[in-house]
């Protein structure tokens, strides 16, 4: 596929490529050791969603063994790698890492950490990109899309993969050696132009909302929301919404 520094494993179908990856790093697996799958048979979303994934899109999952501190920056660093990896449509980003095209998903990623003793010992990103071109279910016509969908040409998940990942080193490399100011300006270039308008968040686990002014990312790549009183809320983990009048 391409030069790649560490092992690549392919299945035709898994439970969830994050998972076979997890077990994979507790064995002791080299960074960017990779998993790939045809399909999944009980794919996992961010907050706890499923990931629809029937055959002919692309499921896979990378490991990363940070050593510097910028941790939180991993998962926007995923998603501007997604996005510029798919220069054959306009991809957005959406806080923290979904991959639009128009108000369409796209992509999702689900970067999971664990940690020991020391810190943080591992981070599996898992990344999924609709591919087609294959019709996507019946519930996701609305709020989907895929590659097939949004250019009429079939896409092999295989070539897919080897540009993300590609993109995925450029991305993560800058971000080792320091340039995650540098990465934060090029993700809001690419973000949903949502700056200035009424968002609402609902922090990760769900119990906390919060409504204001979307004002932008702080360099720890939380979601920052300007209150009714004018100070800035920082969001570091959950999903966001644009507010529409009705
Ligand atoms: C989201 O947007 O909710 C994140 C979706 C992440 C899906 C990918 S597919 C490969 C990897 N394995 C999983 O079970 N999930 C991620």
């Amino acid at each position: 596929m391409i030069d790649w520094p560490a092992p690549i494993e392919r299945f035709a179908e898994v439970a969830s490529t994050n998972d076979v990856l997890r077990e994979r790093a507790r064995q002791g697996a080299p960074e960017w050791t990779v998993v790939l799958a045809g399909r999944q048979s009980a794919g996992r979303g961010r907050q706890g969603r499923a990931w629809a994934s029937p055959p002919g899109n692309l499921y896979l999952s990378v490991l990363l063994r940070p050593r510097f501190p910028a941790l939180s920056l991993i998962p926007l660093a995923a998603g501007l790698a997604v996005a510029e990896a798919l220069p054959q449509v306009e991809a957005l980003l959406k806080w923290p890492n979904d991959v639009l095209v128009g108000e369409r998903k796209l992509a999702g990623i689900l970067a999971e950490a664990q940690s020991g003793p020391s810190g943080v010992e591992h981070v599996v990103v898992g990344i999924g990109v609709n591919v087609g071109p294959a019709e996507l279910p019946p519930e996701l016509q609305e709020t989907a899309t895929s590659l097939f969908r949004e250019t009429g040409e079939a896409a092999e998940p295989e070539e897919v993969a080897a540009t993300v990942l590609g993109r995925l080193r450029v991305c993560y490399d800058a971000l080792a050696q320091g340039g995650g100011v540098a990465l934060i300006e090029r993700w809001r270039e690419r973000s949903v132009p949502w700056w200035g308008r009424p968002v609402e968040a609902r922090a990760a686990g769900g119990t906390m909302t919060l409504r204001g002014i979307a004002r932008g990312v702080s360099e720890q790549g939380a979601l920052l929301i300007e209150g009714p009183d004018g100070t800035l809320q920082p969001v570091l983990a959950g999903d966001v919404h644009e507010m529409r009048a009705r």
